[in-house]
């Protein structure tokens, strides 16, 4: 939810802190903060509002002079976003800086615990409570210090921590919120992730959960959390700093969008060998597989509707049944485990406090998890017994555009793969499932070339106030996902019907000039969902239909306005039919004049239940 790095070297912390706060600030946005020792204690400067603020005020971080500190973008949890509850939080006897990322559970118990021993707070957040039990326990000794609050802290956080005695020693921690450490020559850091670091170093380390890191100019030390040393392996990361930056395009989002030709590539190519699916490194055999019973797909918003997508593919081709819940219900729903159910996790950034939650929950029940996880080295994908990368690289947009395309094509390789072991297609089949996928990318550069139509439809749509989605089946799946994309960064107000569900209700909401978008890309039910479209033009709504090319003239006969995408196998549609709907939102947005990048009171990162 929150972004949070350290520095300790030679250099002046303040411009690198603010650099990296920049790499991070899609975690959150409402405010930010750094706090550096000048050799006179801590300074603090922080900023209500958008990281420029505090770039402002402190001159790109040059005012604060000092060659260690914490940096903080803060997606507000516990107390509104304000200055008093910005990060860097600082003790009442000013020895003590913390940026934290997480939520600490029982925080009441320990703030009254420090009030009734004379500790006095400044802000409402759960993180002052942190920085004030840390001092509480220094005696001299800030490992031990934090040592000690660990023990009493309950929740999830990643906290970075700076003594104004010790002015180069910057201390990290975790349980179970990301957090990396990374090394350069003569100085060293910790980040939420390396994107903000990656300007700087590409050799990091992955905390595991309870770790201890103690970061020095030269050296990092770690500890478990019995305080005994720990040696931990050094990554080197593989992707630049250019896969982070916007590449001169006005916004992440649009650059991500027309990305995904090459991330498809990337994800798919590499695992088809000689007209075979190949899986390296994970343990799912035939005979595995042909005996599971039962399947999970368990994630949250957009990586939940690839999960939809995916239960129409896999019980239509594989004939196994699938259930996709909720990452936030499954754990609370006495979920059905036996030795032969698969608990499939799908996220984006492996870092979700719900589906790390479901995923617990799923082992702990016996079942087997497969994680299908874009950041490497991620909790989710540390704790699932298998894991599939999707190689989308970085996705910093607030908004998933890419993650989303990899995450569909990982399950279509995924429903293949099982279909192939429970021998229910033939190795022809296959073979003309794996041709079709390997053409896909190349469609999507075409649907990305023809984006000024997109374009000039989100002219003639970005006004309205409502906008429905309706589609049947799989084009049901990709109507929740266009809505979400829709809503979320132009806050127009839209739902996602299952087209032949709209008459049991919600079509009273449609009235003159209602937009609604129809996703009609299988021939199969064109005729249900073109008769589900001419009930709503009947009172009034204007029609904009996604279709296939060879369906559009029956689209043409319903619909104000086509977007027509090239056909392909039913399988394979939800590929090519999401982008003009990313295309379609981001536009709408843009002529809004909405912030594209960070949506308000977004996070890219949801590490809070
Ligand atoms: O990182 P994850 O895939 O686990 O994130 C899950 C959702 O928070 C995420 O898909 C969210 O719905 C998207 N940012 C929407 O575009």
């Amino acid at each position: 939810m929150c972004g949070i790095v350290g520095y300790t070297g030679t250099r002046q912390a303040g411009p690198i802190l603010i650099g990296g706060l920049e790499k991070l600030e899609y975690r959150g946005y409402d405010s930010a903060g750094i706090s550096i020792n000048d050799g006179n204690g801590i300074k603090i400067a922080k900023a209500l509002g958008r990281l420029a603020m505090l770039e402002g005020i402190t001159d790109g971080g040059r005012k604060l002079r000092g060659t260690a500190g914490l940096g903080h973008t803060r997606w507000a949890t516990h107390g509104r976003p304000s200055d008093a509850n910005s990060h860097p939080h600082l003790s009442q006897t000013g020895r003590i800086a913390v940026v934290h990322n997480g939520i600490i559970e029982n925080y009441r118990v320990l703030k009254e615990m420090l009030i009734n021993r004379g500790r006095v707070f400044v802000s409402e957040t759960d993180t002052e409570v942190a920085t004030q039990l840390i001092d509480f326990y220094y005696e001299g000794d800030l490992l031990r210090a934090v040592h000690r609050a660990m023990n009493d802290i309950e929740g999830a956080y990643a906290l970075g921590i700076m003594c104004a005695d010790d002015p180069d020693t910057l201390i990290a921690v975790r349980k179970q919120a990301p957090l990396i450490v990374a090394y350069g020559e003569g100085e060293n850091y910790f980040a939420s992730d390396v994107t903000a670091v990656l300007e700087h170093t590409k050799r990091v380390s992955y905390l595991s959960d309870g770790e201890i890191a103690v970061l020095t100019p030269g050296e990092v030390k770690f500890y478990d959390s019995f305080l005994q040393p720990v040696e931990k392996q050094v990554e080197i990361i593989d992707w630049d700093v250019s896969a982070a930056e916007k590449g001169g395009y006005e916004h992440f989002m649009i650059k991500e969008i027309l990305e995904q030709p090459r991330a498809l590539r990337d994800t798919v190519s590499p695992r088809i060998r000689d007209g075979k699916i190949v899986f390296e490194g994970i343990e799912l055999d035939a005979d595995y597989i042909r005996g599971i019973d039962w399947i999970y797909i368990v994630a949250c918003g957009s990586s939940y509707h690839v999960g939809v997508v995916a239960k129409y593919n896999i019980e239509r081709i594989v004939r196994k049944p699938v259930q996709v819940v909720l990452a936030s219900e499954f754990r609370y729903s006495e979920p059905l485990v036996t030795g032969n159910t698969l608990a499939i996790m799908i996220s984006q950034s492996g870092e979700t406090a719900d589906t790390i939650a479901a995923l617990r929950e799923a082992k702990r029940l016996g079942a087997r998890t497969l994680a299908i996880v874009n950041v490497v080295g991620s909790t989710i994908a540390r704790e699932a017994d298998d894991v599939l990368y999707t190689w989308a690289g970085p996705e910093i947009a607030v908004a998933t555009t890419k993650a989303y395309s990899t995450q569909l094509a990982v399950t279509y390789l995924l429903t293949l793969y099982f279909a192939e072991c429970c021998g229910r297609i033939t190795e022809s089949e296959l073979a003309a499932y794996l041709e079709e996928l390997n053409r896909i990318p190349d469609k999507l550069e075409e649907i990305c070339s023809k984006r000024e139509h997109v374009q000039y439809l989100a002219s003639l749509y970005f006004s309205a106030d409502n906008i429905f989605f309706i589609g049947r089946n799989i084009d049901y799946a990709l109507s929740l996902e266009g809505s979400l994309k829709l809503k979320e960064i132009s806050y127009i107000c839209s739902e996602a019907y299952a087209a032949g569900e709209l008459k049991h209700g919600t079509i009273s909401l449609i009235e003159d000039d209602t937009p609604v978008v129809a996703v009609m890309t299988s021939r199969r039910l064109m005729e249900k969902t073109a008769s589900n479209a001419e009930e709503v033009k009947a009172r009034g709504a204007r029609v904009l239909a996604v279709t296939t090319e060879s369906l559009r003239k029956e689209a043409e006969r319903v619909a104000d306005n086509v977007i027509a995408i090239p056909d392909s196998s039913d399988m394979f549609l939800p590929s090519l039919a999401i982008v003009p709907m990313q295309l379609f939102s981001y536009y709408v947005a843009v002529s809004r004049g909405c912030n594209i990048d960070k949506p308000r009171n977004l996070a890219k990162s949801v590490t809070v239940e």
